[in-house]
């Protein structure tokens, strides 16, 4: 272990079955991390099983994290098993339909709401009296540089959301050593997703639409390129870990430029 941020923290990574919430929970394992791992796809138990082979511990937790009681209930299982979390990362999100605000249904929005703004909302609410009993606490949440982009106009609400509530949580807690950041993830490359976002395959209509998420990206981006994984959670670490100690209710943005 070369740089052990991490050594015995307890760390929870919401959303950790595939993509960059996997990348990150292997990467806090990889730097000591005892870790709580939370999805609602079994295959969060093949990530686990990663985190173990590293020899690090960890739990698993299979719950939907789109409502209170599977927040509350993934509180509940961390401090049973662990009496704490040190490091709590809102992972869970992501568009789920790529189109024109006008072809929304009602019932489109409030699903991208709850899957993008909720979790956070949720987790944070009920991790945070443990941490304010502490007086410490270290929280990140996975914002978007689609706070300015096309094609995804609930999605990019409700990261605005996640921009908001990062800034006044932190705000209201810096006093109780609690540190919120969040990182405006910008485009990022990864392996064809496991978990669908969206089980429906793509009209041909909804292909272009969804391409001109992707040229618009590689566009806005002033390096005219994806990011990787390894780029995202490099950033998502050090803003969970002691390097960032004077740093809170900041979003930093990831994306090559884009400031979102
Ligand atoms: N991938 C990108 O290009 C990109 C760009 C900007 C922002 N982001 C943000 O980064 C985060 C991770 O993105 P990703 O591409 O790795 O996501 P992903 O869709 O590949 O993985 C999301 C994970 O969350 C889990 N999940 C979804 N809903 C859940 C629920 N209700 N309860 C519990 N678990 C649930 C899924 O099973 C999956 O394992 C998201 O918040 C996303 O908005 C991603």
């Amino acid at each position: 272990m070369t740089n052990p941020r991490f050594l015995n923290k307890v760390c929870v990574v919401t959303g950790a079955a595939q993509g960059i919430g996997r990348g990150v929970a292997l990467a806090l394992a990889q730097e000591g991390a005892r870790l709580v791992l939370a999805d609602f796809s079994e295959l969060v138990h093949e990530v686990a099983n990663e985190v173990r082979m590293e020899g690090m511990e960890c739990i698993v937790v299979q719950s939907d994290l789109e409502t209170y009681a599977g927040a509350t209930e993934l509180a509940h299982a961390c401090h049973s098993a662990f009496d704490r979390c040190d490091v709590l990362v809102n992972n869970v999100g992501g568009t789920i339909w790529a189109k024109p605000y006008q072809h929304y249904e009602e019932d489109e929005i409030e699903k991208e709401v709850r899957r993008s703004l909720f979790p956070t909302l949720w987790c944070c609410r009920a991790f945070l009296p443990s941490m304010i009993d502490r007086k410490k606490g270290s929280i990140v949440n996975l914002s978007s540089i689609a706070t300015r982009g096309i094609h995804r106009v609930p999605y990019s609400a409700s990261k605005g959301g996640v921009n908001a509530l990062t800034a006044s949580l932190a705000f209201e807690h810096a006093e109780d050593g609690i540190r919120v950041n969040a990182v405006a993830t910008g485009g990022t490359e990864a392996p064809p997703r496991k978990i669908p976002r969206n089980p429906k395959p793509l009209s041909d209509q909804e292909k272009v639409w969804y391409q001109g998420i992707v040229d618009q990206t590689i566009q806005s981006s002033w390096m005219h390129r994806y990011g990787s994984i390894d780029e995202q959670v490099r950033a998502i670490l050090f803003l969970a870990s002691e390097e960032a100690s004077y740093i809170t209710g900041t979003v930093l943005p990831v994306g090559g430029g884009d400031q979102g």
